[in-house]
């Protein structure tokens, strides 16, 4: 069975991608093989200075690539609104949206300028909010695709409604399984309200098994006991390249059998690693109720009201 690579990304030109938290990491892959397959990409991230040095990693390797640097924070709704009053300002169609940024496992609460905790408000609400806000410039382009990027710690995981952010008994692992999940119910709801009002425009949700990237230093690798300093060393041993995880999100990007609504994952062991392939969430995560209560919440929280 021939596996789906970088390689069999279709030619991109004329496209716009935003990726979100695309200077390392998955993030980073992803804009790479874009930006060789054509596309343009602007590298949304919250530190300019990595941004730019991720855009001349690109351009040394593809130096005709059409790459552009913004600011955008995901822990700030003040931030993101900002970023889509400049992208909406400058009147370009959005064909690609990568809903990648994200924070794993704090060791400590921490919480956003809004107030909400730090992984639920970084990666759910910051990306609710991005997306809803950029509609309009996502309608205006022929086959859009929002992607949104899991993990497979979605399972076990539960959107506590009574205190989502985690003010009591806060866990650093059941509160990253929370946003991991928050962002699988976002993507399956948000493909079956266009499915009626704006068929054209995909809602695709992926995960890249377990990837050697800067996620587990910057989290759990916070803490300086024995399983922080443990945990990106396990990680590098049993995880796959960066590179290869961000195969999963290039195939939900760019495949054209990617479909509204579907999964897809690393298709090794225990979805770890290897090729992309279609997955299953856990059962919990297609529950359309729930996928409701969560989108009229976080409609409430982030003020962003989606308009089809
Ligand atoms: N690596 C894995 O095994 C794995 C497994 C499952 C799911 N995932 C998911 O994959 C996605 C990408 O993570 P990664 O593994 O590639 O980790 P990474 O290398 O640490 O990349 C995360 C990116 O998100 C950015 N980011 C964090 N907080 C942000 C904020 N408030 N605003 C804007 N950008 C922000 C980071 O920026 P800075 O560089 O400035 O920190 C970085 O660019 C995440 O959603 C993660 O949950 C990863």
């Amino acid at each position: 069975m021939s596996h789906w690579t970088a390689g069999d990304i279709p030619a991109q030109p004329g496209k716009l991608a935003v990726i979100t938290g695309a200077n390392s990491g998955v993030g980073f892959h992803a804009a790479l093989e874009l930006a060789r397959a054509a596309a343009q990409v602007i590298l949304a991230c919250r530190n300019l200075d990595k941004a730019e040095a991720a855009r001349r990693r690109i351009l040394a390797q593809v130096p005709d690539a059409q790459v552009e640097t913004a600011l955008l924070d995901l822990a700030s709704l003040a931030s993101v609104r900002a970023f889509a009053d400049k992208f909406l300002a400058q009147q370009r169609s959005l064909d690609l949206l990568i809903n990648n940024a994200g924070v794993m496992a704090l060791p400590t609460r921490q919480v956003t300028p809004d107030g909400f905790e730090m992984q639920f408000g970084t990666n759910h609400l910051g990306h609710f909010a991005l997306t809803g806000l950029l509609l309009p410039a996502i309608f205006a382009a022929p086959a859009p695709r929002i992607v949104t990027v899991s993990s497979i710690a979605h399972r076990g995981g539960h959107i506590r409604f009574n205190d989502l952010q985690w003010t009591r008994g806060y866990k650093p692992w059941p509160a990253y399984r929370q946003s991991k999940l928050a962002n699988l119910y976002f993507a399956f709801e948000l493909a079956r309200r266009l499915q009626t009002a704006h068929p054209n425009v995909a809602s695709i949700a992926v995960h890249p098994g377990v990837a050697t990237t800067n996620l587990f230093a910057a989290g759990p690798g916070q803490k300086k006991n024995l399983a922080g300093i443990l945990a990106p060393i396990v990680i590098s041993i049993i995880g796959q390249s960066d590179a290869q995880g961000a195969l999963p999100t290039l195939y939900g990007a760019t495949a054209p059998q990617a479909q509204s609504g579907h999964f897809y994952g690393s298709g090794g062991f225990r979805q770890m690693r290897g090729y992309p392939v279609e997955v299953r969430a856990e059962t919990p995560a297609y529950d359309e109720a729930i996928a409701a209560q969560l989108w009229q919440v976080s409609e409430d929280l982030t003020r962003v009201q989606y308009s089809f």
